[in-house]
């Protein structure tokens, strides 16, 4: 069955959809865009999808091109489509086609939304997760790390850098030292005390759908949690280490740049947290 995917109102198979030259997602990646989780048919967080959308358009001065509830319906309706009920749903809007310029339009342009779907397994089994190792690199991307641009290069350059060197993810090193998040994932370590750290939310990282449920559950189940930076020797030195984001949901982190962590297995907080957030997946609504 071929993919099918919308773009500017249209439903179209994928091999053969396409935007202008001119668009200026195209140009500049003058655009923001979402990932959101499907199961069973269900999209996982979606409020929270769409408000860091809406959030996120107005970081770039970019008008809803719709309302969110028929954002909604086309994500729905292109799930249907191609027939996904475990994957992921993308978004992205572009502010839209225009001569090349680098300033806004001085006539209002449409924005251009596309939407596409895919399928995905979801895992079950909090124990199957065997660790992942991760590099650590500069972080030399742009000072709105808040808002969920299509302009990732940066992050392109440092998953890639993680792939030559055998791993699965780059977390970013801030000039202070401290570690900011990774190429496409939020940063965790639980400390020698067993307290869970990750950066608070602010113009270094995004704001992570997946941070913010791992805290909601690690609330609730009584973890001790505090929002501050942390440094690559504390990461070094963690009692554990994870990743968060919508298609790894938990993971741990077992290696950082060769030097392991703690014993190189998964530790028992970040197991804890896979599963709840398993279980999560399997049970939220689309509220
Ligand atoms: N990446 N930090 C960055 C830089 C990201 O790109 C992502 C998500 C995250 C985690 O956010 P969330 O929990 O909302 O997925 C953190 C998505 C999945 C992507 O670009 O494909």
């Amino acid at each position: 069955m071929s993919r099918i995917a919308h773009v500017n109102g249209a439903y179209v198979p994928q091999s053969r959809a396409s935007v202008s030259i001119d668009d200026r997602g195209y140009q500049f990646a003058d655009g923001v865009y979402e990932v959101a989780p499907v199961q069973a048919g269900r999209i996982i967080d979606l409020k929270p999808h769409l408000d860091r959308l809406a959030q996120s358009l107005r970081g770039i001065q970019i008008d809803m091109p719709m309302p969110l509830s028929a954002i909604t319906v086309i994500c729905r309706e292109t799930l249907a489509r191609n027939r996904v009920l475990d994957g992921t749903v993308y978004m992205q809007i572009s502010r839209g086609v225009a001569a090349r310029d680098h300033g806004f339009p001085k006539t209002p342009i449409k924005p251009a939304l596309v939407v596409t779907a895919k399928s995905m397994v979801w895992p079950t089994d909090a124990g199957a997760d065997t660790g992942i190792a991760i590099i650590t690199t500069p972080d030399t991307r742009w000072g709105r790390c808040d808002i969920k641009a299509t302009g990732l290069l940066a992050n392109v350059l440092a998953k890639q850098k993680a792939r030559d060197a055998g791993a699965f993810e780059a977390w970013f090193v801030r000039p202070d030292g401290s570690i900011s998040e990774g190429a496409s994932t939020n940063a965790w370590i639980v400390d020698r005390d067993g307290r869970l750290i990750t950066r608070p939310l602010g113009p270094e990282i995004l704001p992570g759908i997946t941070r913010a449920t791992v805290l909601n559950l690690a609330g609730a189940a009584g973890l001790d949690v505090v929002e501050r930076s942390f440094t690559v020797e504390e990461l070094l030195d963690a009692r554990e280490a994870f990743l968060t984001s919508t298609t790894a949901m938990v993971r741990a982190v077992i290696a950082v740049d060769g030097r392991p962590i703690a014993n190189r297995y998964p530790g028992e907080i970040t197991r804890q947290l896979r599963g709840l957030c398993i279980a999560h997946y399997g049970s939220a609504g689309e509220a």
